[in-house]
């Protein structure tokens, strides 16, 4: 089945065709936005999220059937429920070439005020949950050709922010823990990377084309950052092309600039220097 590629992708890594991965987190934000450009790589999909309802609409809304996108409900935070589900997977006749942990929560707190129950949810959701489906599909992306784990990461354990330190120290943990398991599974054929996005413009952002402007500024590509730029990304850590790789944070953020380093502190600086 030929599926709609995203908007402006024109880039296909054929080796991608027929290949199984399982994403996290289908039903919204950049997930979401994924899937019709891993359909039109070729992929088949196991979909590993909440809301079953929801999912078969968007698989419906897609156009795929139940070869191109299987979908397992399953919610994250619930660590019994995330054992059965990856279970289920590895007890089932799919092979699986590769998995894209793309689920998180982010939620907002004071770092004084917080009780220990959002730590322990953002730490299940976002490392846990990708830890036991990680364990329990292993010796399936062993016996791949192209065996791939990919995490997704975030900026915000680079460069951090206030009142997310939960989802930072989340996504640190998964940077430490990319490379911890790459060296671990040395010699396996199975890559283990994590894609740090930056600013990602997706349906839940209600901003203003100032808001969008602003974020462009402080970026060196110049402009909003889309789920198509994170799409090359994920395929070349999925693929072939990618065999290479592991081990690696890869930040695709467009170039966020430093503050001190933004071109128009930079411009000023060159003006007093006498350069500009
Ligand atoms: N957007 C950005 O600019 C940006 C920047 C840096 C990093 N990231 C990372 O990129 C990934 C996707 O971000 P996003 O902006 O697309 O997030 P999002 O819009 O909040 O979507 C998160 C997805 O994860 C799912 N999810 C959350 N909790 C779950 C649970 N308990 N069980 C099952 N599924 C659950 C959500 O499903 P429900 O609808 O069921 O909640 C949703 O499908 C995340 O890892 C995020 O940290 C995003």
């Amino acid at each position: 089945m030929a599926m709609k590629p995203i908007s402006g992708v024109t880039f296909h890594f054929h080796d991608l065709a027929g290949k199984t991965l399982i994403i996290t987190g289908i039903t919204r934000g950049i997930g979401k936005a994924l899937l019709p450009g891993l359909l039109a790589q070729g992929i088949n999909l196991i979909a590993v999220s909440r809301g079953r309802e929801k999912m078969a609409a968007i698989r419906t809304e897609l156009g795929a059937d139940e070869s191109r996108l299987r979908l397992f409900e399953c919610d994250l935070a619930d660590s019994a429920a995330v054992a059965v589900t990856g279970q289920a997977i590895a007890e089932s006749d799919l092979p699986v070439d590769g998995i894209l942990h793309n689920a998180a929560i982010d939620p907002r707190h004071h770092f004084e005020k917080a009780a220990p129950a959002p730590w322990d949810a953002v730490f299940q959701v976002n490392l846990r949950a990708a830890v036991t489906l990680t364990q329990c599909v292993l010796p399936q992306l062993r016996q791949s050709a192209q065996g791939r784990i990919v995490f997704t990461g975030s900026v915000v354990s680079e460069l951090g922010g206030s009142y997310m330190t939960a989802y930072a120290a989340s996504k640190g943990a998964l940077t430490g823990l990319t490379r911890a398991l790459a060296h671990e599974l040395q010699g396996s054929g199975v890559t283990v990377n994590c894609i740090l996005p930056g600013a990602i413009q997706v349906e839940k952002e209600v901003g203003t084309a100032a808001d969008d402007a602003v974020l462009a500024g402080w970026q060196s590509v110049g402009r909003r950052l889309t789920v198509a730029d994170l799409l090359g990304p994920v395929c070349l850590l999925l693929s072939q092309a990618g065999g290479g790789i592991s081990g690696q944070c890869l930040t695709v953020d467009g170039g966020v600039l430093h503050p001190l380093m933004s071109r128009d502190v930079q411009r000023g600086r060159l003006q007093s220097d006498g350069y500009a």
